[in-house]
């Protein structure tokens, strides 16, 4: 067995003193104990003891903008496990023509045998049709019950089509997740900005108002209500989506997560990432083309947009933190889009950096139970891994990160593990590090360094 000792467990009940013991990939015994000449024992002395933190939204190994994310499932897992993430929900991503089953086939194949964190895939529907709608069921026995659909970008659907997806996912109790921006309204500006001369980064937010997302959260608030299915709102980035978010939860009575649980009809699930509450759009204006960087859909906001969103975190208005974790290189792929914003490709990294991060924009305004929560115990809830995933209790996965919050270090890319030549969050000075990293009861990382270890499993839901 394997023994953590001396350690402060943030448990679903809240924080106790007291040992945890793993054994063949599970969290075997939580209590006082005395370990034998056998077991390996972990002190955990001032540090935190965390259930695997989940990042409900990545990208890795993904075809887009002409290009393939800088990440795959080997460097992206690598990067999650040192900063402390034990599962991703990545995005097997359906493409016009082909078809759902398929596409799962080509993500596991992609994951298998590479991942150093556990991996579950939601479904990016992009291409509705009635040969989908028949293989829902075999997808969800494949263990997808999560989807994702977008209102922008070539893989858009139709309010109909949406409509169709949310009615079908909710028969088998699965949840639709949607990236909320109208597309049509940002093709129209993008052409306005391009024919007036305005090509460089800082027209990318000013072609993607709050406007743009506020109208689509208010569509997909509709739509779910119109299907009494649960849905989830991707990458909240705006006060004006917020209101719209709290105006539709008022009007039907309805919440997220500490609301009303995870039992079914309409439910309105928020998510948002660190980068949207720490960085504003002023950095569409650097120079050297280093805008770039931070080029993500939807884009950075206002200060009065970061307000809004961490206060909304403090409020439990929101209920998962991930990464949408995107990454392009920024000495070549971004390039692409020098002379043309619009192609550029859109995302940015932050797999390994997202518990560290969060954690430093708020300090203590939350407490080691809501980071649990937000990072962790929300995500498995909200993604049908609960209590399997997200806490530590006895028989759940041995997925578990020993949090030093003492440890202060300083973000760069010379240091990072995300195969990428930037982070957003370059000369970032955070106090906290994973010092211990537990993947189904093998030690993936020790103090920000992954060991050899490659024990990342599918998560069936
Ligand atoms: O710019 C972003 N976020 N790219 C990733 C795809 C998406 O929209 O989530
Ligand atoms: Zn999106
Ligand atoms: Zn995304």
């Amino acid at each position: 067995m394997t023994i953590i000792t001396n350690g402060r467990l943030i448990t679903p009940e809240g924080e106790v003193r007291a040992s945890l013991a793993m054994k063949d990939g599970k969290i075997v015994r939580i209590g006082e104990m005395t370990p034998s000449p056998d077991d390996e024992v972990i002190d955990a002395a001032g540090c935190l003891v965390y259930p695997g933190f989940i990042d409900g939204h990545t990208h890795l190994d993904l075809p887009v903008a002409g290009t393939v994310t800088a990440d795959d499932f080997a460097s992206g897992t690598t990067a999650a496990v040192a900063g402390g993430t034990t599962t991703v929900v990545d995005f097997a991503t359906q493409y016009k023509g082909d078809d759902v089953l398929n596409a799962l086939k080509t993500w596991k194949e992609k994951a298998e045998g590479k991942a150093r964190a556990n991996y579950a895939f939601h479904m990016a529907i992009c291409d509705w049709n009635e040969q989908v709608r028949r293989d829902l069921p075999a997808l969800r026995e494949e263990g997808v019950t999560s989807f994702k659909v977008y209102m922008a970008y070539d893989t858009a659907l139709t309010d109909e089509q949406i409509l169709d997806v949310l009615t079908e996912v909710k028969k088998f109790g699965g949840v639709t997740g949607c990236h909320c921006e109208n597309g049509g309204l940002v093709t129209a500006l993008q052409k306005q900005y391009l024919a007036a001369g305005h090509t460089d980064t800082s027209a990318h937010p000013l072609s993607r108002p709050a406007e743009v997302e506020a109208e689509a959260v208010n569509r997909f608030c509709y739509l779910g209500r119109l299907a009494d299915a649960p849905i989830n709102i991707v990458h909240l980035s705006t006060e004006l989506g917020l209101h719209e978010v709290r105006r539709a939860r008022e009007a039907a009575g309805c919440g997220g997560l500490s609301a009303h649980g995870i039992s079914g009809g309409f439910r309105i699930y928020v998510e948002s990432c660190p980068q949207y509450m720490l960085f504003d759009d002023s950095v569409y204006a650097l120079p050297d083309f280093e805008g770039a960087k931070y080029v993500c859909s939807p884009p950075l906001r206002k200060p009065s947009d970061i307000a809004a969103l961490k206060g909304a975190v403090m409020s439990g208005e929101i209920d998962t933190i991930a990464t949408d974790h995107c990454s392009f290189r920024f000495d070549t792929q971004k390039q692409a889009g020098r002379e043309d914003f619009t192609k550029i490709p859109n995302g940015a990294p932050g797999i390994e950096h997202r518990p560290a991060v969060f954690m430093k924009i708020f300090g203590d305004a939350l407490t080691p139970s809501d980071y649990m929560r937000l990072l962790s115990e929300n995500p498995a809830k909200v993604f049908g891994m609960f209590p399997r995933k997200g806490a530590l209790i006895e028989e759940a996965d041995a997925d578990v990160v020993v949090w030093d919050p003492e440890d202060a270090w300083t973000i760069s890319a010379a240091n990072q593990h995300q195969r990428v030549d930037y982070t957003p969050f370059e000369g970032m000075t955070v106090s906290g590090r994973a010092k211990y990293v537990f993947v189904n009861g093998i030690l993936a990382a020790k103090d920000g360094e992954p060991t050899a270890a490659v024990a990342g499993q599918y998560i069936r839901r």
